[in-house]
């Protein structure tokens, strides 16, 4: 559970186990909880747990792990943290991305014209391509967003350990059955959880374009790995934000972290299906960088 690479996003100082549910900073003593055996790493962890409290039960009670020790904390931090509004943990993924069939969406969606679009994307999408250009990623790999592990059931394959951040609980509870060696973190890609030079890939797909400060995780990005080190990031949108279609300025942007760019590939197939008949197409670029 604990892993030697955590540290308090906080202080930076080194956070180490307290109790089963629970981590304690050595520097500030701030207590982050362990839900569903997913550490909350996040600055504003106590907050957070009060924030989703009724989404964490839930999200728990429906995986069938959560314990008594757990229910007290989480009611224990909430009467601590009294909040105005609950807010509940967005479902950003489908049924075809869990890998799960579901017989009423494949049932429903046998439009050829919409196949026809998914094959694409399987043969030469974002996926198929991100595959291939991190095949020998043979190290300790960070995945940051990484939802419910669309990329990392290919990445434990190949690496020595992999662990994912996502600043959603559900995702991580929900979405790896069957990966029992992937280390998951509810964190923010703008404040990593890690100490310096602890992995030597970090991975973001579809991330940048979420977070209000692309910057910050460039710059945690380049901190967290070794020398070396490789950062794989793809987004549907490179411009990072700026309406003037220039889709070279997120390579120019991880650039300025110290990184050297090695491979841009744009216009790369990423699809969703929210539901049976609709079926959603992004173009995506994805940059591969080394850190100097
Ligand atoms: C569009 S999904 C992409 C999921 C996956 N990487 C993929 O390509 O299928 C974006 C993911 O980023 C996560 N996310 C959004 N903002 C984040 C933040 N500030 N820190 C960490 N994760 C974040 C979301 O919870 C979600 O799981
Ligand atoms: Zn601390």
């Amino acid at each position: 559970m604990t892993s030697q690479r955590f540290r308090c996003p906080r202080c930076g100082e080194r956070v180490q186990e307290k109790s089963r549910c629970t981590l304690e900073c050595e520097g500030c003593t701030y207590l982050f909880p362990i839900l569903g055996g997913v550490p909350v790493l996040l600055p504003d962890a106590l907050e957070w747990v009060g924030a989703y409290r009724e989404s964490i039960l839930a999200c728990l009670v429906s995986d069938g792990q959560i314990m008594d020790d757990e229910v007290q904390l989480i009611q224990g931090i909430s009467d601590l943290t009294p909040i105005d509004e609950a807010l509940r943990f967005a479902k950003d993924w489908d049924s075809r991305e869990l890998g799960k069939a579901n017989p009423s969406v494949e049932f429903q969606s046998n439009s050829r014209q919409l196949q026809r679009i998914e094959d694409h994307e399987r043969e030469s999408g974002l996926y198929r391509t991100v595959e291939a250009l991190t095949a020998d990623l043979a190290g300790d790999v960070l995945e940051i967003g990484a939802g419910i592990g669309r990329l990392a059931r290919s990445l434990v394959a190949v690496t020595r350990t992999i662990c994912v951040l996502d600043n959603n609980l559900r995702p991580l509870v929900e979405g790896y059955d069957g990966l029992p060696g992937v280390q998951r973190v509810v964190g923010d890609a703008g404040a990593l959880p890690f100490v310096d030079e602890a992995y030597n890939a970090v991975i973001a797909l579809n991330v940048v374009d979420l977070l209000e400060s692309p910057e910050a995780f460039f710059a945690e990005a380049a901190r967290v790995l070794g020398a070396e080190g490789i950062v794989v990031v793809s987004t549907p949108d490179p411009t990072l934000g700026i309406p003037d279609g220039d889709r070279g300025r997120m390579a120019r942007c991880i650039s300025d972290y110290g990184f050297e760019v090695m491979t841009v590939e744009d216009d790369l197939l990423w699809t969703r299906r929210p539901q049976p008949h609709e079926l959603q197409v992004f173009t995506t670029q994805v940059v591969v960088a080394r850190r100097g």
